[in-house]
Formats: structure tokens, C-alpha cells, sequence
């Protein structure tokens, strides 16, 4: 390995809010960033801007859209033009302008839970009835998956008295790290296109393939679907840039797109400029080595995780993610047990000292869950598992 994501780099001096919100002695294994610095050409980058010494405004500029759309048909084989591109100052500001600009006050957005908690409340920031098509748990032995039923889906559509107006898509799926299958996204698609719902698809982890896993943005499918489609896209969880806040909307059709450049017109939203030129030397391919390696390691951290649990943590059932580096650890056994009192959020801050995202905030079916965060060093992730284990037993 060329490069070394072992390092214990402190961040608690920083202003990171995974690492300052509670107390030294707590380790925190929540909030999705990763506790690697960033590949060396952002950095070199960022520190020539820097050196400049100048920070006026910036906007996104030609070059900028060109390596998108040249990362896209590099990594998928999806064409676009550069001027389908648009820059937002983050993902959760870019799902919220989709909705803003798609639908209508009092019209629906389907979403399907557990998921990122952000898309829970968008219908409240953009006066929107929420409709909910929860995914179905499988647990075989130890281990889960989810399902989409499509009774449930085909149920959410609409309901709520509300009309669907927009699918807020998340694929690869946080919290879950699941990628649908193509079957899958193309029967999402097709059931949207009957029902004239755009769709939003937020793929932030698109590129955090762990293991050999295949994987296409849902647009990329063809040229129809991109026609309804809105992708999300960023450097920030891929290249642990995500202060920055930089990310795109792909939107291939043009009145769409105009919809979605008039509303962040009318939030008055910029992208910062140190983070247009990380996403530069993010996306232009100099930091893939980087990638290629970042995603073994954090393969072979999931697989750590996995094992441990399975070994030492009986009860808890996890995820596999193919993508991402969270897992998704269903405590509801232990609760059941009288092992675990109350949420396992609180039980594992409090007594072991860990702090995971809370389950419940994932919406309905994350109760009793809890998600732990392995983008960092292997003895950070043994430090954390061991405390966990020490409680449980
Ligand atoms: C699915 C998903 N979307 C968006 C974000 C955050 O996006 P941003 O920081 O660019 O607003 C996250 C962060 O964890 C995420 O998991």
C-alpha cells in the first residue's frame, strides 16, 4: 500500500462536529465523514489557492462541468454535456431545490426509510405531504438485507392525499449501504414514469464501492429516464471533502433544469470556491490510486467489523454494505433480551463510551438500531468494538 490510512490524526482540536460534540472520552463513530486527510493533489490545490491568497467571489466555471461529465463517461459510460452540470453547495441543499423547484406546495415526496434522516424532513422545509414506502428487513442468521416491496411502494404513491410529484431516491442506500439492483431501479423508474414523479437520486456514495460490486447512476440506464431524472453527485464523501461543500446536480433535461437553477437562484445559494477547486483535482482522476486503495482498506474494515460482531457481539445483526463505510447494526434482540435498556444509542454512549448515530433518527424501522461509521483507522474501529463488546458482555 502506498498510502497510509492507519494514522491517528487528531481532529479534536478541529471544529469537526463528529469530533467535538461529546465529551474526550467518548469515540466517535458516528457523523459520515472519514478520518483520513484528503488525497495529496486536493491538497496541493487547495494550498496553491491558498497561497494565492486572494478568496473573492468565485463561481463554477466551464472546465469545472467538463471533468464531471468526462468522470461520468469514464466511470459509467453515461454522456453528458457539460451544461446539463449544475454546482450546489452540498447534497442535502441540492435534494431540498430538486423538491423546491419540482413540486408544488401540498403535493407528495416519496421516500423510503430507514434512510439518510435529511430527506426526512424536506416536505417540511418545502410545505410538502412526505410519503413513506418503508424498505423490508431480511434477517438471515446474523446478517440483513432490504427489500423493496412493491405493494408497499406502489401504496405510498399518492397517498397521504397528496399527489407524488418527486421520488427521493438514495443509491447506493445510507443507511443501509445496499445498491439496488438494475431490475430494481428500472421498475422504480418505469412505475415513476407512469405516474409523471421525477426523480431525485442522491448518489453522494457512489464511488465507495466496497469489494467487487457493479454499479451505474440510475439515469445512466438510458436516455428516457435521464429525461425525468435529477443525480446527485459530489466529491465530498469520496474524498472526505465534505466541509467543503461542493457537490452537482446532473440534469439532462433543459426545463428541469432551468426549474432547478431559478430555485437556487431564489435561495440565494452559492458553492464556496476552495471547494470548486477541491472538486477539480477531486474529480479529475489525479487522486484515483488513492481511491483504489481507500476502498480496500475500507473493505477490509467492513469485513473486520463484520467478523467481530459475528464472533463477540451475539444479537446484533448487520448489514454487508457494497458501498459506503457504515454499517447499520440492528440491536432489537438485545433490547428484547432486557440486555440493552431503553435506545441502544444511549445505552452504548453512556456505558461504552461510543457514539453511533441513533437509529431512530432514520425514521419508522431504525428503532433499536444503531449506525457505527468504520471510515477510519482499523485500530480506531477495534477500539470501538471492543468497548462495545466489554459492555455487552
Ligand atoms: C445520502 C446522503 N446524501 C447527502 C449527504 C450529505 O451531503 P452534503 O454534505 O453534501 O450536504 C450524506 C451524508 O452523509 C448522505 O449520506
Amino acid at each position: 500500500m502506498e498510502y497510509n490510512f492507519d494514522s491517528l490524526i487528531d481532529r479534536r482540536s478541529t471544529n469537526s462536529v463528529k469530533w467535538s460534540r461529546y465529551p474526550q472520552d467518548v469515540l466517535p463513530m458516528w457523523v459520515a465523514d472519514m478520518d483520513f486527510p484528503a488525497p495529496e493533489p486536493i491538497l496541493r490545490a487547495l494550498r496553491q489557492a491558498v497561497d494565492h491568497g486572494v478568496f473573492g467571489y468565485d463561481w463554477p466555471r466551464e472546465p469545472l462541468y467538463k471533468t464531471v461529465a468526462v468522470r461520468m463517461e469514464k466511470l459509467y459510460g453515461w454522456q453528458i454535456e457539460p451544461e446539463m452540470v449544475v454546482a450546489v453547495p452540498g447534497l442535502v441543499s441540492g435534494f431540498n431545490v430538486a423538491a423546491g423547484a419540482v413540486c408544488d406546495a401540498g403535493t407528495g415526496i416519496l421516500m423510503q426509510p430507514p434512510v439518510y434522516f435529511p430527506f426526512l424532513s424536506v416536505h417540511e422545509n418545502q410545505q410538502l405531504v412526505r410519503q413513506l414506502a418503508p424498505l423490508k428487513k431480511h434477517s438471515r442468521g446474523d446478517s440483513l438485507r432490504y427489500e423493496i416491496d412493491w405493494e408497499i411502494f406502489e401504496g405510498a404513491v399518492h397517498s397521504n392525499g397528496a399527489r407524488t410529484r418527486m421520488c427521493l431516491l438514495c443509491q447506493p442506500h445510507n443507511p443501509t449501504g445496499q445498491i439496488y439492483s438494475q431490475s430494481d431501479l428500472l421498475c422504480i423508474a418505469e412505475k415513476c414514469r407512469q405516474e409523471e414523479i421525477i426523480i431525485c437520486s442522491d448518489e453522494i456514495h457512489n464511488e465507495l464501492l466496497l469489494g467487487s460490486v457493479d454499479y451505474a447512476p440510475l439515469a445512466s440506464h438510458s436516455p428516457g429516464i435521464a429525461a425525468y431524472t435529477i443525480t446527485l453527485v459530489a466529491p465530498s464523501k469520496t474524498f472526505n471533502i465534505a466541509g467543503l461543500f461542493c457537490g452537482f446536480a446532473i440534469i439532462p433535461d433543459r426545463e428541469l433544469r432551468k426549474k432547478f437553477e431559478k430555485q437556487m437562484h431564489c435561495m440565494t445559494l452559492h458553492v464556496n470556491g476552495l471547494g470548486l477547486i477541491a472538486a477539480q483535482a477531486a474529480m479529475s482522476g489525479e487522486c484515483d490510486d488513492w481511491l483504489d486503495e481507500l476502498r480496500i482498506y475500507l473493505t477490509a474494515n467492513r469485513d473486520f467489523a463484520v467478523q467481530f460482531i459475528h464472533d463477540k457481539l451475539p444479537g446484533i445483526r448487520t448489514t454487508l454494505p457494497d458501498a459506503t463505510y457504515l454499517l447499520w447494526l440492528d440491536c432489537s434482540e438485545l433490547v428484547r433480551a432486557g440486555q440493552i435498556e431503553g435506545s441502544p444509542h444511549l445505552f452504548f454512549l453512556e456505558k461504552a463510551r461510543v457514539a453511533l448515530n441513533d437509529g431512530a433518527d432514520f425514521g419508522p424501522g431504525g428503532e433499536d438500531f444503531v449506525r457505527l461509521n468504520f471510515g477510519c483507522p482499523r485500530a480506531t474501529l477495534a477500539e470501538a468494538l471492543n468497548r462495545m463488546e466489554k459492555i455487552l458482555n
